[in-house]
């Protein structure tokens, strides 16, 4: 899913659907889990604001190639990484990005509790997702895992069942979803 089309619906429609939602960073350090080209770390940095990126691919080629694309941005950072063990201390990351790789994941709750695990308190999880019926479709033409997917309501219950509190949430028939959810800050 790496082709000018998935750029263009990524710039002017997922990431302005995914900041409406959940609004800007203002500084801080954001990460992206499943990078591919870094079309998205770009966006977190021009129109989420963090001052800092970091992004994983579990594919090294996606690396080479978001390495390439933010290769002036000395705040972006990329390496090859799995979503269910990611290499980071606890509350490290002010804000976490999925642009539609969870469903590509089959441990995706696995993930999910990472995401809650890295993220400090008061930080949020921005998700653009494709929902069970959608991977069930598509499966003659793109590579997905087909046992255990998500629909919207599965996964905002993994979201809380993580520990994670969904704020926002806005559904695109039962193929698509974005997500917004916080980690509680601490008391
Ligand atoms: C549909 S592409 C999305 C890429 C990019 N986020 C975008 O929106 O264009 C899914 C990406 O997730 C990566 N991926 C799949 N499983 C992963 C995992 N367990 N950990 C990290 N990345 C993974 C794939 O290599 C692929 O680059």
């Amino acid at each position: 899913m790496n082709n000018p089309i998935r750029v263009a619906v990524q710039r002017h429609f997922e990431a302005p659907k995914l900041f409406r939602m959940g609004g800007a960073m203002t500084g801080g350090v954001a990460l992206e889990l499943g990078c591919g080209r870094g079309v998205g770390a770009e966006l977190i940095l021009q129109c989420f604001s963090a001052a800092r990126v970091d992004g994983f691919d579990l594919d090294p080629r996606m690396v080479v190639l978001a390495r390439q694309r933010l290769r002036q941005h000395r705040e972006a950072r990329f390496w090859v990484g799995d979503a269910t063990a990611i290499p980071a201390r606890d509350g490290h990351y002010d804000a976490v990005f999925d642009f539609g790789i969870l469903h590509h994941v089959p441990e995706w709750r696995a993930a999910i509790v990472e995401v809650r695990r890295v993220l400090a308190p008061g930080g949020r999880f921005y998700a653009e997702e494709v929902l069970a019926p959608a991977v069930w479709l598509s499966r003659h033409f793109l590579k997905h895992p087909q046992t255990d997917r998500f629909d919207a309501a599965g996964f905002e219950a993994a979201l809380a069942q993580a520990g994670l509190t969904p704020v926002a949430r806005a559904d695109l028939g039962r193929s698509f979803a974005w997500f917004v959810a916080t980690r509680p800050a601490a008391v």
